[in-house]
């Protein structure tokens, strides 16, 4: 799970855990998603696909809790196949949602609405209509990928669904839509199952699952920095709705912070930094939308934010991504409270009204930085293991330890699919940070 506000380096994790895994399910979002994996043969996005389908012998489920727009997802899959990527097999839930043309018209017409009525109330939302499928799926106007086989009950589905659309502008004729859906539904049928049983017969089988979040804790509908979030429940306990996988089978929860923070979008954003070394992490990180292409805003790490998502989330691990691009820098400053306009401070539970956080001032620890991650440190580190890595990049993450109660179990430093070390822990013993006395 994505434990600050999204592109934490979920795709590469989730990629390096596959490798012992039968099952990869993603569990929510849809084609805002970007998820980055470096291979061997080149870098890889997958947006709608779970990353499972990279490797031979596993199933890479797009699960139930996703809105998926079907002809993308197809193209997406076509060009892996060209590539010879597409190594494994690709299980579609049944019962994800349908995303509509109609809902990236209706996506983009409220976002204009928004900036329209206050310029400052703009999402900035990925425009892929994630939003308002959502809503159609709460509201129950929703078609999902079992209908696309049905051509009555979609053709009815779609004339209900548009009678709700007066408003947006430019619609698509529902004959053409239909027929459109009910091709791309078609060529993808030997693609689409009930996929809930297949996972439930597979924990029978004590096979293992991963599940792979998109989008990240801060992101969550109602957890989040609400209006500033998407539409999903991006968190442990969406994650478990988005696959139909109960809570009493789930062994650990991997939250995935990187070295710092960045935000794509609006939005409060305390360790923000807007100034050079902003611009630095920027340049040095590669910091731009996997999906949208946009700028990310840039800042340091939180550990207000990292306590709060620990908590939300129940991570028993974090994984602590691109920590190369901060080698090289002097200091490091780290978020450790925030102080409020009226003299009190906050530790772990951020504020639930998004102005509120936007007045938050962060308190900074600064801390030593490490060298920078050339070559031969890369192959030290893969030869030897976690103990090669800088003293003081271990302080650094002992501090995240220490500070959230959650042990760091794995540290990327780089952008390769072997650029991962795993941390061993200090005993067996898993740690759950919702047992964990909070102190603040
Ligand atoms: P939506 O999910 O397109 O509705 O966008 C809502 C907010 O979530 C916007 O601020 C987006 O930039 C942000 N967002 C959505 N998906 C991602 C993601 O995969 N990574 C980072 N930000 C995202």
């Amino acid at each position: 799970m994505g434990a600050q506000f999204g592109d934490e380096g979920k795709g590469k994790i989730t990629d390096f855990l596959a490798a012992g895994a039968r099952y990869i399910v993603r569990t929510g979002g849809g084609p805002n998603a970007g998820h980055s994996i470096h291979l061997a043969e080149g870098q890889v996005v997958l947006h709608q696909l779970a990353c499972g389908v990279l490797r031979h012998g596993v199933v890479g489920m797009s699960g139930p809790g996703m809105v998926i727009e079907p002809t993308k997802l197809e193209t997406e899959m076509q060009e892996l196949e060209q590539r010879g990527l597409l190594r494994g097999q690709v299980v579609l839930s049944d019962r994800a949602h349908v995303l509509l043309p109609v809902h990236r018209l209706e996506d983009a017409w409220e976002d204009e609405l928004r900036a329209k009525k206050n310029p400052n109330a703009g999402l900035g939302t990925t425009r892929q209509g994630i939003g308002p499928a959502y809503a159609d799926r709460s509201g129950r106007f929703g078609i999902r990928l079992g209908d696309l086989a049905r051509p009555a009950r979609l053709r009815e589905a779609l004339e209900l669904l548009y009678a709700t659309k007066a408003h947006v502008p430019n619609l698509p004729p529902i004959d053409q839509l239909a027929t459109e859906l009910a091709e791309v539904g078609g060529r993808l049928a030997p693609l689409i199952r009930q996929t809930e049983p297949i996972l439930w017969d597979a924990i029978a089988r004590h096979e293992t699952i991963l599940l792979e979040g998109a989008q990240s804790a801060l992101l969550d509908v109602d957890f989040g920095t609400y209006p500033f979030v998407t539409s999903s429940h991006p968190t442990s306990a969406g994650a478990l709705v988005g696959s139909g996988i109960p809570p009493t089978e789930v062994d650990e929860v991997i939250g995935i912070t990187k070295a710092y923070t960045t935000r794509v979008g609006a939005g409060p954003f305390p360790t923000e930094d807007t100034g050079e070394r902003g611009e630095f992490l920027r340049r040095v990180g590669g910091e731009r939308g996997a999906t949208t292409g946009r700028p990310r805003r840039c800042g340091w790490l939180d550990l207000v934010l990292l306590r709060y998502a620990a908590r939300l989330n129940g991570f028993t691990g974090f994984a602590v991504s691109k920590v190369d691009i901060l080698g090289g820098l002097e200091e490091i400053p780290v978020c450790t409270q925030y102080l409020m306009p009226d003299g009190s401070t906050i530790r772990d539970v951020i504020p639930s009204q998004a102005d509120d956080l936007a007045q938050a001032q962060p308190v900074y620890e600064t801390l030593p930085g490490w060298p920078e991650f050339h070559q031969r440190l890369k192959d030290r580190v893969r030869r030897e293991g976690a103990s090669a890595l800088p003293s003081t990049l271990r302080r650094y993450l002992d501090r995240i330890v220490e500070e959230t109660g959650v042990p760091v179990q794995y540290v990327g430093y780089g952008a390769d699919r072997e650029e991962t070390v795993t941390i061993p822990p200090p005993s067996g013993h898993v740690h759950r940070a919702s047992l964990t006395p909070w102190t603040g």
